[in-house]
């Protein structure tokens, strides 16, 4: 706005520079405008001059293992996680002054993430978060909200000679646990909790009809179609009022994991899906039920299509629709369903 006004103001002073030319008497008039219209223009670039408008800073990517040792049982205990802290509040100088007195160093944020492990249990992650997160808006006065991110790798015990065993572990997948934790100064902590990478797939009881038919349409209905995806579902709990308010409820956070999960995976496996819309409705509606100190579910569900291939042109193989045996994997392009179930009552963004 600023630039297009002091551009017009430019022009306009030469048109009247062209009118007054030939008026000597006008011209000193003329070229005191020229003089002043330059210094206008400097005194409005003063205005246009950059402001910094959001900032966050700190360490992405710390990768932290913790063992439990139960020294009276033996049996042990790894959680590996991904974590990443940003931190915000008076550093507005470290970008626009190079001032680095306000600059708690991101190598510094990771020592602090390492040490809050040893110190403190890191499960639940959202209890874990809590505290890492409470920690920087504590220690620093000038520190106002702390940003942490926990990714959870998933290590499960093994089972050997039909035993689980004290100290060796499986991953079996990409599946993770995250969480998000903003503790903010003045105002509490939100937590989104989420699983993602969870793989899964069935091979009948899913449908998909009755959609839009018109002349863009060549998908055919189906009664039946293998369906698969990779849920990711975050769960975002009610503000906590700080870290004593998640303490009192840090029972409830593997609990409501466990829940979405078993959940998630029911639903999928025993709805006759109409639609991966109508199946991670219910999923979210069941989880909401569940767990009453959540606000919402949201799932994204990519649809990895599966495609019939049609083998008829060699000597009459039959392949599709109920004859489906022989399926082609696709990795892309894929649907990608998404949804957010709030409480009755509340508004749906749409
Ligand atoms: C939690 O998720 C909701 C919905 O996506 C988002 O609006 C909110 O900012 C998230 N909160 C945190 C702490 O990540």
């Amino acid at each position: 706005m600023i630039l297009r006004s002091a551009n017009s103001l430019h022009s306009r002073s030469n048109k009247y520079s062209f009118k007054l030319l030939d008026n000597t008497i006008f011209l000193p008039f003329s070229i005191l405008y020229f003089f002043f219209s330059s210094i206008f223009q400097r005194y409005h670039s003063k205005f246009k001059m950059s402001a910094l408008a959001a900032a966050r800073y700190g360490k992405d990517n710390v990768r932290v293992c913790k063992v439990h040792r139960d020294e009276k049982t033996g049996i042990q205990t790894v959680v590996e996680m991904t974590v990443c802290v940003l931190l915000e509040g008076d550093i507005e100088t470290s970008y626009t002054k190079a001032d680095n007195s306000v600059v708690v160093a991101t190598d510094s944020i990771k020592n602090t993430i390492f040490i809050t492990a040893k110190q403190n249990p890191v499960t639940p992650p959202e209890l874990f978060g809590s505290i890492l997160g409470t920690h920087f808006i504590e220690k620093y006065s000038h520190i106002h909200a702390a940003h942490v991110n926990i990714v959870t790798h998933r290590w499960v015990r093994l089972d050997i000679d039909g035993k689980p065993h004290p100290h060796s572990f499986i991953k079996p997948g990409s599946e993770t646990r995250n969480v998000q934790v903003d503790v903010i100064e003045g105002k509490g902590i939100d937590i989104n909790s989420s699983i993602k990478g969870l793989t899964v797939l069935k091979s009948t009881g899913s449908q998909f009809w009755g959609f839009v038919r018109d002349e863009y349409t060549t998908l055919k209905e189906t009664w039946d179609r293998l369906l698969s995806t990779d849920v990711a579902a975050n769960w975002q709990w009610r503000r906590f009022t700080g870290l004593a308010d998640v303490k009192t409820h840090s029972e409830k956070f593997n609990a409501a994991w466990e829940a979405a999960r078993a959940i998630t995976l029911k639903t999928f496996a025993d709805d006759n899906s109409a639609s991966v819309q109508a199946t991670m409705y219910k999923m979210g509606e069941q989880i909401l039920a569940a767990v009453p100190l959540l606000d919402t579910v949201e799932y994204a569900l990519p649809n990895i299509h599966f495609f019939e291939v049609d083998l008829s042109w060699h000597k009459g193989i039959k392949n599709t629709g109920k004859d489906a045996e022989v399926y082609a994997p696709q990795s892309n392009p894929n649907g990608l369903i998404k949804c957010t179930v709030g409480r009755a009552g509340q508004k749906a963004k749409l």
